[in-house]
């Protein structure tokens, strides 16, 4: 029998199908491969056959789309949680989802380890073992990216071949790419140098602008309680609604993020991100926010979504930070249902409307017709009260000025 049993966090690429072989010899181990399907369109075909020759003795493959969406998507959301500001975080935010599906397959199969693909200078390392960590303290986390011998990926392409593992016969992206529901993660290449604008072969998805529909489109959004339930009045499961989304924001080149980020592991890199339906409701959510949360609730919450998403980012999805944060965020979500309607152009997402029961929008006070109902009179003494200790701190200022200038004069 043999004396570990290691559950891999399994994509059927190059890496972790090399990673299966190695682990079985150098941890004298029982594979077994976990997948989880975050809805990525290319890696899922061939899988299990793949793992099975690669020297798994298990496979498990499980759909995770519906609860990626709801249970870990939707709160970032609803939180407005964008990594600098920019990026809404598809591939760090899959990443605790996946650590807990791979702790599950780890406690059914009484595994004592579990094994990951990522590379030694990255975050999702952070993020994978973190979360096993939190959810599985006693389980041991290997990262054969950081142990193994290999320094190319031809020296890995020769273990392969050495050992009869399958290796993909298409040729290879020049990027590295991670997909799901949420967006598309494109880095490496020629992305690399920050001058070099992304060639024509980086865009996944995505319309490139200049190619993109001479005709804006026009989608209506509405919300509940800050959840997205409806598109131009059908509503929808979490899973559609975010297709059709990214299928309409690609077609008009919506989404697409160029960014230098800041790496938990201390560099900055470059990336690309494909995230239509990601760009398109966090866009929609913050306008319906704008008519329905009252302004101190708002102002404050953007302090909230700022520490949230660096806890997603830095791989710190399962803290009581996060959860006590998320308590905030759905307390404000209570109003946060209403419509939105978005017209998406040449790479543009613009609002055209919004609408909300819980509108705080007051036409009657907003107005500079002659319904004004605002008393204009009232400002003159909120002015006089607002700007008081400014008036007093320069007039104590000023004094102490004038009479220096006339000491150094006498
Ligand atoms: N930089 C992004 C993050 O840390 C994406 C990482 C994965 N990217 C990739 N192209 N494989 O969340």
């Amino acid at each position: 029998m043999a004396k570990n049993k290691i559950v891999v966090a399994y994509s059927g690429g190059l890496d972790t199908s090399v990673m299966v072989k190695w682990l079985k010899d150098n941890y004298d181990a029982e594979i077994i491969t976990f997948t989880g399907n975050l809805g990525q369109t290319k890696e899922l075909t061939g899988l299990k056959e793949k793992a099975l020759k690669s020297g798994a003795s298990k496979v498990y493959i499980k759909d995770l789309q519906k609860e990626f969406l709801e249970e870990y998507v939707f709160p970032a959301l609803k939180t407005g949680a964008m990594y600098e500001e920019a990026y809404p975080m598809a591939t760090s935010i899959g990443r605790p989802l996946l650590a807990k599906a791979l702790v599950e397959v780890a406690r059914k199969e009484n595994a004592n380890m579990v094994a990951h693909g990522c590379t030694g200078k990255g975050n999702d390392q952070v993020r994978f073992e973190v979360s096993v960590g939190a959810l599985a303290p006693d389980l041991i986390n290997l990262a054969p990216l950081r142990m193994w011998q290999f320094k190319s990926r031809e020296e890995e392409i020769d273990y392969a071949k050495a050992h009869n593992i399958p290796v993909a016969a298409t040729k290879d992206s020049p990027y590295s790419i991670d997909e799901n529901l949420w967006g598309t993660s494109i880095e490496c290449g020629v992305l690399e140098d920050p001058m070099v604008e992304p060639p024509a072969d980086s865009y996944q998805s995505l319309t490139p602008i200049e190619q993109a529909p001479d005709e804006p489109e026009i989608i209506s959004i509405e919300f509940s309680e800050g959840l997205p339930v409806c598109i131009n009045g059908n509503e929808m499961d979490s899973i559609s609604l975010v297709k059709a989304l990214n299928t309409a924001g690609a077609k008009h080149g919506v989404g697409r993020i160029d960014m230098i980020e800041n790496r938990l592991v201390g560099i900055k890199s470059r990336e690309i991100y494909e995230a239509p339906a990601a760009t398109i409701l966090h866009f929609a959510h913050k306008e319906l926010e704008r008519i329905t949360l009252d302004k101190s609730v708002m102002h404050y919450k953007s302090l909230v979504a700022h520490e949230y998403a660096n806890l997603i980012y830095n791989g710190l999805w399962f803290s009581p930070l996060r959860e006590a944060l998320q308590a905030f965020v759905d307390k404000t979500q209570e109003r946060v249902t209403g419509l939105v309607k978005v017209k998406l152009y040449k790479g543009n997402v613009r609002v055209s409307g919004r609408t909300s029961a819980y509108s705080l929008y007051d036409p009657a006070l907003a107005t500079y017709t002659a319904e004004d109902q605002f008393d204009h009179a009232a400002s003159e003494g909120f002015i006089k009260i607002y700007g008081l200790p400014l008036k007093t701190y320069n007039r104590v200022t000023q004094k102490i000025t004038n009479e220096k200038k006339k000491k150094a004069v006498a």
